[in-house]
């Protein structure tokens, strides 16, 4: 923890006596008020749903500021990352704190490459699942059932088992998010290739087909791994946070990433990028977008416009401008600015930037608008599109698990509550 050098005052006007409280400072952002020993010293609890003035936990992973639109992984901006890095050095850097030379580069990929297989009766267990289960629903259950698969290396407070499980849970997602789409289209599974990189392995996993292997193409794999790199962490979000909770109980962290996995799923969060191309789909033509926005500002439509707006990013999202880039890339590659729903993509995205609401509110497109463009342009199927995603922030998820049990003063998390129900009473007697 940073030193304190500052102290609040808290008085109230109830006479209770005032109490004072560090304030702490981070190397970056917002000082933080100290009511650890709030309670005990007033018997009160600070009451902050959705935190939205709370820092969970220290972290020295990834940096957001959200007025500027910066975001940081271990110092080093997103935009350069984006540009000079790999997802498999962006994956070293979060896991190490630093980006790899050379050698451990090399080492790192030799043995996230020979890790990518899954052990073999992994394939009984998909076969238990209904062939239209949603990919996540699969991927949430499979992903649990590593911890049953991989026990050797589950003893939390040995680093050496962190590390393993960490490469284990990179190597391995690809893997069965591949599984996880061919058992739902009924496709046979296709094996790891490890000449092929990171990325490129996935793709192959996923589109290769009998006698048809996948071809490579460079602007494709490298519109996946931006992908992969711009979701690979961002701080201590929903799902982030489900992973922490779950792992301070000294849960395993196959166990605490499924926790995350299925937090990610929810339209709010993850579940965004396939809601924002169903929403495309739903509203289907240009001339219907008017009518689409009215609802949406309509508060009791319940519409909301998805991939737009973030509970951090108020002036843009330095994802979705990457994103975008990348977007025209993969477009322009596969000759798809003309297809009827890119069209409609960008029409909306225009109008929805010069309306006075969302401006007025600050909504931006985020990520998600434009990864669910890349992905179909990629040829994913929309509901595989969350699972892309959880796929890029495993190692975020594990990277902020490790950090937490590292720490020596690591605590279960306990939140406490503001009790509105009824007063004691008694059970009827007669
Ligand atoms: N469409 C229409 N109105 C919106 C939207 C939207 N997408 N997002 C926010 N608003 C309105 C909201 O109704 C509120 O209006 P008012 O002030 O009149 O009541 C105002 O903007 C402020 O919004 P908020 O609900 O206070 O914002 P929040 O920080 O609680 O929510 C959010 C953030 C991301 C949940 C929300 O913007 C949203 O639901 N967006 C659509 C879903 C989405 O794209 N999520 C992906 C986020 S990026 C990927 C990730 O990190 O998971």
């Amino acid at each position: 923890m940073p030193h304190t050098r500052l102290i609040a005052t808290l008085a109230f006007s109830d006479g209770t006596p005032s109490v004072e409280l560090p304030i702490i400072k981070g190397t970056m952002g917002p000082d933080v008020i100290d009511v650890r020993k709030l309670h005990g010293q007033t018997g009160r609890f600070t009451y902050d749903p959705g935190f939205m003035s709370t820092a969970s936990c220290s972290s020295a992973i990834t940096y957001i500021d959200g007025d500027k639109g910066e975001l940081l992984y271990r110092g080093y901006p997103i935009e350069q990352l984006a540009v000079h890095a790999d997802y498999l050095e962006t994956c070293y850097l979060l896991l190490h704190g630093e980006l790899p030379t050379v050698a451990q580069k090399q080492a790192f990929v030799d043995i996230v490459t020979h890790h990518t297989m899954v052990h073999e009766q992994m394939q009984m267990f998909f076969r238990g699942f209904r062939r239209d289960a949603h990919p996540m629903a699969v991927l949430t259950g499979s992903v649990g059932a590593l911890s049953a698969f991989y026990h050797d290396s589950l003893n939390i407070h040995d680093p050496r088992h962190r590390d393993i499980s960490a490469t284990r849970m990179i190597a391995k997602l690809p893997t069965l998010v591949a599984m996880a789409h061919r058992y739902t289209q009924g496709l046979p599974f296709v094996y790891p290739r490890n000449d092929l990189s990171y990325s490129a392995n996935f793709m192959h996993m996923m589109f290769s087909e009998e006698g048809k292997p996948y071809q490579v193409n460079d602007v494709l794999v490298r519109a996946l791994d931006r992908i992969l790199i711009l979701h690979a962490d961002h701080e201590q979000n929903a799902s982030t946070s489900t992973v922490r909770l779950a792992g301070s109980s000294g849960a395993n962290p196959f166990a605490c990433i499924a926790a995350g996995i299925a937090c990610l799923w929810g339209p709010a969060h993850g579940g965004a990028n396939e809601a924002a191309l169903n929403m495309l789909e739903a509203i289907g033509t240009p001339d219907k977008i008017p009518e689409f926005i009215r609802q949406v500002k309509d508060k009791n439509s319940g519409v909301k416009l998805m991939g737009f707006g973030h509970r951090v990013y108020k002036n843009y999202d330095p994802r979705a401008k990457l994103m975008r880039e990348t977007c025209h890339e993969v477009l322009e590659e596969l000759g798809l600015h003309d297809e009827p729903v890119f069209k409609l993509a960008m029409q909306l995205e225009k109008i929805a930037l010069e309306d006075e609401y969302f401006v007025s509110r600050k909504l931006y497109p985020n990520v998600d608008f434009y990864s669910g463009i890349v992905q179909r342009a990629l040829g994913i199927p929309t509901p595989m599109f969350t699972s892309i995603f959880a796929m890029a922030r495993a190692v975020g998820w594990i990277a902020q698990w490790n950090e937490m049990i590292s720490e020596p003063d690591q605590k279960i998390g306990r939140p406490r509550q503001l009790f509105m129900g009824p007063l004691p009473r008694d059970c009827a007697t007669d």
